[in-house]
């Protein structure tokens, strides 16, 4: 059956405002009399809220880490997103498999065409119509956790802000060869900007994108 809705998703590093932007982009699309529904990855099913906690509060394997998502992630698709597409809603999704390319494939070394592989095994060929991917500098996504830190010695801050900015700085190389790998789909936006900016930025795709 044909996808009648579109399907977007936001990427980004944690702390971008994907959250509020979501559903800023909500609401602008029920404006324009779109029936729009956003959900959560991992989560948004009754499996995937369980899922979801098993892996927030639990250190495993890489392996177990990449099969729980995509166990959270094909219910939601076959639960929510292929049934919503088809009677043409459209689907915002805070996060989707790029998440997975990106915190399991490149920050834990998972292999990625094996996530390919798994990708392709639980949710098809089923691809986003667009991928909208907040990009922050790593220096200042550091510096946001570096704040919430201000209890460390001024020795241990900067160790922790090296640490810090080197984990953000793959994260962002990442989501940049993301976006140039699927071109089609991807846009980055700097999320270093007001929200009202980011927003007009987003708004701005989707009508260019959809024609809307
Ligand atoms: P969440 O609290 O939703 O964070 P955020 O607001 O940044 O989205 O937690 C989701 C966490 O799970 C986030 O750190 C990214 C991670 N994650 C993966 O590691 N792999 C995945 O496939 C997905 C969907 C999320």
């Amino acid at each position: 059956m044909q996808n009648l809705g579109k399907f977007i998703t936001f990427e980004g590093v944690d702390g971008a405002g994907k959250t509020v932007q979501v559903e800023r982009t909500k609401n602008f699309l029920i404006q324009k009399g779109i029936k729009t529904i956003a959900i959560r990855e991992p989560g948004s099913t009754e499996i995937g809220e369980k899922i979801r906690n098993l892996i927030l509060e639990n250190e495993m394997s890489a392996i177990s880490e990449t099969l729980m998502f995509f166990a959270a992630r094909a219910e939601l698709v076959q639960q929510i997103i292929t049934p919503s597409l088809q009677e043409g809603t459209w689907v915002i999704c805070d996060r989707f498999y790029d998440s997975t390319l990106v915190y399991q494939g490149v920050l834990k070394n998972f292999d990625i065409e094996k996530i390919m592989q798994l990708k392709f095994l639980t949710i098809g060929d089923l691809e986003p119509d667009l991928t909208i991917i907040l990009n922050l500098s790593p220096e200042i996504s550091a510096k946001r956790v570096a704040k919430r830190t201000s209890h460390e010695t001024n020795s241990e801050k900067n160790k922790f802000d090296d640490m810090q900015l080197s984990y953000y700085k793959k994260i962002s190389e990442s989501y940049e060869k993301i976006a140039d790998i699927f071109d089609y789909r991807a846009e980055i936006i700097n999320a270093n900007k007001s929200e009202e900016k980011v927003s007009e930025s987003i708004k701005k795709i989707l009508i260019d994108k959809f024609q809307i």
